[in-house]
């Protein structure tokens, strides 16, 4: 079967599970789940779950303990992007061809739903200690690192410094921008590679490479995100384009071009699949995931 045939049916079984723990919209709070599942059902390429289920594959992982965390990180990216969006944040009015859920529901609700979906996020990946394979100590650990890739020493730290990256034009360093884009976007691509790998049992050495790989592939993707900031289209994207240029953001473009920015882009996956395939050595190998890296270089949305 052809890369893209497959890539649209694993597509559609990740959106099946992500949809399966997405919450019901009733009651006195229902607006905040409206908002909440207004965000994630707008669709999206569904790379991070697709990621980890993969990466879980590639260790030989069959169960479906990696479900709710699939549906837990969809969450968790989703609620960055709702708040991403906001006014007082990107001010953007697109997000993944819809109205943005804060232009939808207001900012107040669109703080909320992001709130919610961070909070369901984590009730969601508990639920794998109440399925018959869980293997609580991997669960634990598995749940150790999607909060922490998440967090201040990661996705939440670099969205701060991307914050107070703005304005500051050519003062904002290479490895400034480096700080910004390994943590607001590559530490959550490293949470779902390290889940799936720690829920299938692979050994500390091997949860380490992915790290690195996935530190690699997450910030060749923001670069690709930079460039595409610049080149594409609002219809493509759903998303508009020319976003960091409104808030004067430093981006690989601004400070390398786009010739250096795209080159530097593809190194880094290059690099990212040669640690991958190092684990062939031992008997680990997932051709679909290596193929599905190779398809973010030169990816159009
Ligand atoms: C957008 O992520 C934010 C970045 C980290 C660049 P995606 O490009 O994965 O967005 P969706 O999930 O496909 O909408
Ligand atoms: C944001 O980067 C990454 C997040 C953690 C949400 P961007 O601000 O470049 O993402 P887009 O371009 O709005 O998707
Ligand atoms: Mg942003
Ligand atoms: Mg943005
Ligand atoms: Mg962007």
């Amino acid at each position: 079967m052809d890369f893209n045939q497959k890539l649209e049916d694993r597509v559609k079984e990740t959106e099946s599970v992500i949809k399966a723990y997405l919450p019901v919209e009733d009651g006195w709070a229902k607006t905040v789940m409206e908002a909440m599942n207004y965000s994630v059902n707008a669709g999206g390429k569904r790379l991070r779950p697709m990621l980890m289920a993969e990466t879980y594959r590639l260790f030989g992982g069959a169960d479906q303990v990696i479900e709710p965390f699939m549906a837990a990180i969809e969450m968790i990216h989703t609620y960055s992007l709702v708040h991403d969006d906001l006014p007082a944040m990107d001010n953007d009015e697109y997000r993944r061809g819809r109205k943005t859920t804060w232009v939808v529901y207001g900012d107040a609700m669109a703080v909320l739903a992001g709130d919610g979906l961070l909070n369901y996020a984590f009730e969601t990946a508990l639920k794998s200690f109440e399925m018959p394979q869980r293997d609580c100590a991997r669960c634990a650990r598995a749940l150790s690192i999607l909060a922490k890739k998440a967090g201040i020493y990661g996705m939440i730290g670099g969205q701060t410094a991307d914050i107070e990256a703005e304005n500051l034009g050519d003062q904002v360093t290479q490895e400034q921008l480096l700080f910004i884009h390994a943590n607001k976007t590559a530490a959550l691509i490293q949470a779902a590679m390290m889940v799936g790998a720690v829920l299938a049992g692979a050994s500390d050495a091997q949860v380490d490479l992915l790290e690195k790989a996935a530190y690699e592939i997450g910030v060749a993707f923001q670069i690709q995100d930079d460039i595409l900031d610049v080149t594409s289209s609002l219809e493509l994207l759903g998303k508009p384009v020319g976003s960091d240029a409104k808030n004067q953001k430093t981006t690989y473009v601004t400070l390398r071009g786009i010739e250096i920015a795209s080159k530097e882009q593809q190194e880094m996956s290059s690099h990212a699949i040669e640690l991958l395939e190092s684990l062939k050595d031992d008997g680990f190998e997932n051709a679909f995931l290596t193929e599905l890296i190779r398809s973010l270089i030169t990816r159009i949305k």
